[in-house]
This record gives structure tokens, C-alpha cells and sequence, in this order.
């Protein structure tokens, strides 16, 4: 079986692609990536030389450049994680993520048409669900939730999704949907929560906590994910979403603490800053649907995850020093300059 990977030098694109390979060494994996700022060919040197794998550089709207890699290719499975997926970011220039998001999803749907229909799997987050009260620790997302965005990330993400339900409803595309909770894990990106804390406690540079830190997460460790995607594409049903988390609610100060101890370093580095706008509260996934169906659960416990993260950030030093040392610097100072 021939599989796209889209956004595969990315976070969670990347570790998808080493699981992939590790666990179905008889697939060709073919990873198409702009390599924006987010996208490192760093994370995917391991399977560089790898035969079954191929790297392409390549925009998802670049509807031309994706057609002919689908003629050569002939791909059997898409799993589309291209995205740009920093609701800071989209705060501040939303056009890419309406550009990337939908109009790539589009793209890459429209090529899956015009080659027999191939079987697509869009990987969406929790977020297209808006968020829910702090004092309401009993509600959960499920399936059914109503798409309700908060930000111009999650309002990409959610058109996303609503233009794959209309390609399965109209053209019949072979389609599935899965929405994740937070993910943490080796190769996550220093701009988002975890890896930006470790890396600044490791600097000792202060810990920038939006608001009071009180915004709940569900988070999820990336290789959980990984496993629940392949599951879908394997045996999910056709035309189904299927939320992918489970109840590891944690307030983002009590992270930031935990990362604190972790490495041995003091609170005082904690710095309260002025809250993100439209700041959704609390994120929190009902996995029911794809326990049930497809017999998926975490097997990652937060406490093993985030120790195994810090060790793998402490390990691959230069991995990240790379990242942080560049233009991302500039993008440091203009979102907590002056917060
Ligand atoms: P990321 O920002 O780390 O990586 C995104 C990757 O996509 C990068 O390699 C980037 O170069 C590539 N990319 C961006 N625009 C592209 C384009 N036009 N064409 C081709 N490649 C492009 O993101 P991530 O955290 O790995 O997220 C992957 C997917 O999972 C996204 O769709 C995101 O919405 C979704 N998701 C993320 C989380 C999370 O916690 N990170 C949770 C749920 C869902
Ligand atoms: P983030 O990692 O950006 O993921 P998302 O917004 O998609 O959930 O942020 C996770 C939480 O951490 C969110 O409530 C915002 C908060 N946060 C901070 O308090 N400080 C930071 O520097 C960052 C990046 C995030």
C-alpha cells in the first residue's frame, strides 16, 4: 500500500511517519511538505534512506504539483496533517490558515477524486468544538458536539471538516475524520505550551502563563494518536468522525509546575502574561465512540509521557536549539516582548 502523509515534517505528521514505518515496514510511505517555518527535515532524518520512503516538498494547494505526484504515485490512502496550527499565529495573520487549511484539504480531496477516489483520512483537533466551562467538569465533547470555533485556527479546521463530509455526501469520497485532543511529545514545535516551557526552564529564561494558567487541556501522548489514526484508516467507517483523547485534563499551570520540578528549576521563572484573545477555556474528549468501535485507548500515562518528553527534549538538544535560534527569535520577541 502506497500512503500520502501530508505535513510529515511537522510534530505529529513526523512521529505518524516513524510509527508507520516501524509498524507497516511492507507500506511506501510518500511525505509531501512545504517545510514552512513548523515543517523540519530534521525530524525525518532517520528515514531518509529508508527505501520504502519517499520526501516530496510540496504545497497541498499547489493543485498542478499535487495532481502529478498523484499520477506518479498512485497513492491507495491520504492522511492529510498539513496544516498551520497555531491559534497564536492565526490570531495574528489568519490568511495562511484559510489558504492552507481548507483551500490545501480541498486540494488534496479534489486529486483523491480524480484518482479513483481514493480512501482520505483529515486530521482534525477537538478545537472545532469551541470550548467548554471550567465549572462544568461533567460535559465532554462527543461526535455530536456542534462545531462552535473560537479562533481563526479552529474556524480553518472546522471548514476543513465540513468540506469533507460534503465530499463524502456528494461525490462519495471514502472519507473519515478524527478530532485529538492536545497532543505532547518528542518533535513537538518550542512555540506551543510543553516543549516552549521545557526549552525556556532548560534557558532558564521566564515562563510565560497566559491569564491566570487556568485554561484546561486534555492532553495526549503523540504516539497514542498515531495508533488511533492508523485504526481509523484501517477499520474506521466511512463517513464517520471519531474523537481521539481521553480524560487527562490538566490545567496549564499545573504543567508548567510539573515541568518546573521535572527539571529541578524554581517557580519564580513563572511569568503571568496578558491572556490570548478569545482564550477557549477547557478542552475535554468523550473517546466512547472509537473505544467502543475500534477498541482505542491511551496507553501512554501522563505521568510516563512528560517524563519520557523532557528526557527526549534533554537528549536531542540540538533538534530544538536549531529551531529556536533562527527566525523563530524574532517571533519570540514581537508574542512576549511586550506582553
Ligand atoms: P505542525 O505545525 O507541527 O506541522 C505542520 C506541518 O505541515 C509542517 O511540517 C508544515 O511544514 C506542514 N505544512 C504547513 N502548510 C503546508 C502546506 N500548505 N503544504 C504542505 N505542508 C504544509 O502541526 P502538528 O501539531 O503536527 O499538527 C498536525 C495536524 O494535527 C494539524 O492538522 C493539526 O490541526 C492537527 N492537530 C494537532 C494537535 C496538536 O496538539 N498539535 C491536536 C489535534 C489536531
Ligand atoms: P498551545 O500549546 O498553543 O495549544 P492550544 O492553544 O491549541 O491548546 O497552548 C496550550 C495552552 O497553553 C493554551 O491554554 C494556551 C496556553 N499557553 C500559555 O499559557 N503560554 C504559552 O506561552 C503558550 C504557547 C500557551
Amino acid at each position: 500500500m502506497t500512503i500520502f502523509v501530508t505535513g510529515g515534517a511537522g510534530f505529529i505528521g513526523g512521529n505518524f511517519v516513524h510509527y508507520h514505518l516501524r509498524e507497516h515496514p511492507e507500506d511506501r510511505v510518500v511525505c509531501i511538505d512545504k517545510l514552512t517555518y513548523a515543517g523540519n527535515l530534521s525530524t525525518l532524518a532517520p528515514v531518509m534512506d529508508n527505501p520504502h520512503f519517499r520526501f516530496v516538498k510540496l504545497d497541498i494547494c499547489d493543485r498542478e504539483g499535487v495532481m502529478a505526484l498523484f499520477e506518479e504515485e498512485k497513492p491507495d490512502v491520504v492522511i492529510n496533517f498539513a496544516a498551520e496550527s497555531h491559534v497564536d499565529r492565526s490570531i495574528e495573520d489568519p490568511g495562511i490558515f484559510l489558504q492552507t487549511n481548507i483551500i490545501g484539504t480541498a486540494t488534496m480531496m479534489d486529486a483523491c477524486r480524480a484518482f479513483g477516489n481514493v480512501r482520505y483520512h483529515q486530521v482534525s483537533t477537538d478545537e472545532v468544538y469551541g470550548d467548554l466551562p471550567l465549572d462544568r467538569p461533567d460535559l465532554f465533547f462527543t461526535e455530536t458536539t456542534p462545531i462552535h470555533t473560537s479562533s481563526p485556527y479552529s474556524s480553518s479546521k472546522a471548514g476543513a471538516d465540513l468540506l469533507v463530509m460534503a465530499y463524502y455526501r456528494t461525490y462519495g469520497l471514502p472519507v473519515t475524520i478524527s478530532r485529538c485532543s492536545n497532543n505532547y511529545g518528542p518533535y513537538h514545535f518550542p512555540e506551543k505550551l510543553i516543549p516552549l516551557m521545557i526549552a525556556n526552564c532548560l534557558n532558564n529564561k521566564p515562563l510565560p502563563v497566559y491569564g491566570e494558567g487556568k485554561n484546561v487541556r486534555d492532553w495526549l501522548y503523540v504516539e497514542d494518536h498515531c495508533k488511533a489514526i492508523d485504526l481509523i484508516v484501517r477499520k474506521g467507517t466511512i463517513g464517520e468522525v471519531y474523537n481521539v483523547g481521553g480524560h487527562n485534563e490538566m490545567a496549564n499551570i499545573d504543567i508548567v509546575k510539573l515541568i518546573i520540578k521535572e527539571l529541578g528549576k524554581d517557580e519564580s521563572l513563572i511569568t503571568y502574561v496578558t491572556d490570548r484573545k478569545g482564550h477557549d477555556l477547557r478542552y475535554a474528549i468523550d473517546p466512547t465512540k472509537i473505544h467502543n468501535e475500534l477498541g482505542w485507548l491511551p496507553e501512554t500515562k501522563f505521568a510516563d509521557g512528560i517524563k519520557k518528553t523532557i528526557q527526549w527534549y534533554l537528549d536531542n538538544r540540538s533538534w530544538w536549539e536549531e529551531i529556536i535560534s533562527g527566525e523563530y527569535q524574532n517571533y519570540y520577541d514581537k508574542m512576549y516582548g511586550n506582553r
